[in-house]
């Protein structure tokens, strides 16, 4: 048996030599022997993991234990060329549709991936949207529940209030180099329709955006944020007037225009290429916050976590810690309860089906039509999720769990109290997870992604939890 020194174990771990060393005193690191004063720990050793819940293991030993997939060439197999995660993704269009995804898919593999389109998207991140964001660590959270460590990485603080202005800045760019006029979305929260229309205004094109009634008058400063930037904000006013139809509604504006037009889809959703090129523009999160969370604390997060609408800043954080030894947890939206048109837990309660031109999980009637999703949250309640995630799911690398409406809405007051952050709802629903698992563990650390601020919240959240204001 070969052994290493605490230094050589604190590199390999990613952790650093005080953490090894109480690991060691706690008889955690098997194989590990005390010669006199020195430690020797196996060649082959691998990171305890194992916080407890009440005695019991809240996760396996390991995260990556049993799972048949190299992580470390992971994003050079997956998608595969025509957009495959496993049987997950595709392209099922009609033949003027799948032209325009072939053109591209080509302009993404060529352009997009240029030293100039490269540097110029670089300037924009940097200059434009303020990143990096920074990692913080939530001290006053954390006392209040417990002696977990909850640390959020403050995609708020991008520029728009969003984790969505890395993949609109992104796909907008791509479409001024292809030549495109206009730029099609659809949105819910309005997060990303604001992305959108600060990408038009910047780079001089026309916008418009599709969104649903109800989100409409939940969302109303992200609809007044819009016009101001000067796009046009088109209400869809058919079905439950939500996302999904305002998925439907621009996907047919696209349909039309689509050789002037480019539809900028806002979630890691859609025909391929969008959910490669949405994790691409969205990787900036987890590739960010791994190094600073080292930088800050010496070692990985115990646990990442992220809110699941469609899946984009859930991706973008995850891709970063798929090949670490770190449990990930995307959180979804259990809304009222698990009744039929009461949430918008895909990955719990989802089966396979094509929606929107791509196969993944989808909430389904009892006649296999899609069924109507529901949250507090616009921009969770959408009825699928992209493929990867449900990928990524079936391989059993990042496992999905839920929180409701009113866990939600916990959170949310609780941050803004406590922290003085007014946490964007849907984000609300990772930090709920958070903050149950930290009030069952032992110690450890979680890192949320807050995808976006709640300003855009406040006075739905006033109406509907006025109890929770005194
Ligand atoms: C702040 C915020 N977070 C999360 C989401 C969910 O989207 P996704 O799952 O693509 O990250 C939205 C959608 O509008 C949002 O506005």
């Amino acid at each position: 048996m070969k052994y290493i020194t605490v230094s050589e174990a604190s590199k390999k771990f990613g952790i650093n030599e005080r953490r090894v060393r109480s690991l060691l005193k706690e008889k955690r690191i098997e194989g590990a022997i005390l010669q006199g004063h020195k430690y020797l720990i196996p060649e082959n050793a691998v990171k305890p993991l194992d916080r407890r819940i009440k005695g019991q293991r809240l996760f396996e030993d390991s995260p990556l234990k049993g799972i048949n997939i190299d992580f470390t060439n992971y994003r050079k197999q997956y998608p595969s060329d025509d957009g495959y995660f496993g049987r997950y993704g595709g392209a099922y269009l009609p033949s003027n549709l799948k032209k325009a995804m072939d053109e591209i898919y080509y302009g993404y593999q060529t352009i997009a991936k240029s030293s100039k389109f490269i540097s110029e998207l670089r300037e924009i991140r940097k200059n434009y949207q303020g990143r990096p964001t920074p990692i913080y660590h939530c001290q006053n959270l954390s006392n209040y529940l417990g002696r977990v460590q909850i640390y959020l990485k403050r995609e708020d603080l991008n520029h728009g209030g969003a984790h969505k202005l890395n993949n609109a800045m992104g796909q907008a760019l791509l479409a001024k180099y292809l030549g495109k006029k206009k730029l099609i979305a659809e949105t819910g929260a309005g997060s990303h329709g604001t992305a959108v229309a600060m990408a038009a205004a910047y780079f001089g094109l026309e916008c418009e955006i599709y969104m649903g009634e109800v989100d409409m008058e939940k969302q109303a400063p992200n609809v007044s944020r819009i016009k101001m930037l000067g796009a046009k904000v088109i209400p869809v006013k058919h079905g439950t007037k939500t996302l999904k139809e305002a998925v439907d509604a621009a996907f047919e504006a696209y349909a039309k225009e689509y050789k002037t037009a480019f539809y900028v889809i806002g979630s890691a959703v859609g025909p391929h290429p969008y959910p490669l090129m949405v994790r691409d523009f969205q990787e900036v999160i987890g590739r960010e916050a791994k190094e600073q969370f080292l930088e800050m604390t010496g070692e990985l997060p115990d646990i990442v976590t992220a809110c699941v609408g469609g899946g984009s800043n859930a991706i973008g954080m995850f891709e970063a810690f798929l090949n670490e030894p770190v449990n990930i947890v995307g959180v979804e939206a259990m809304g009222k309860g698990e009744e039929p048109g009461k949430n918008s837990a895909t990955m719990t309660l989802g089966k396979e089906m094509v929606l929107h031109g791509f196969n993944s999980l989808v909430l389904q009637n009892k006649d296999g039509t899609p069924g109507d999703a529901y949250s507090i949250a616009s921009g969770l309640d959408y009825p699928g999720v992209g493929p990867e995630h449900a990928f990524l799911k079936e391989v059993g690398r990042v496992k999905y769990e839920y929180v409701t409406d009113d866990e939600a809405a916990e959170a949310f007051f609780l941050l803004s109290r406590l922290e003085g952050i007014i946490p964007a709802i849907e984000s609300s629903h990772a930090l709920a997870y958070a903050i149950k698992c930290a009030r069952n563990m032992k110690s450890g650390s979680i890192l949320v992604n807050l995808s976006g601020r709640g300003d855009k919240d406040i006075d739905f959240m006033l109406k509907k939890y006025p109890h929770m204001f005194k």
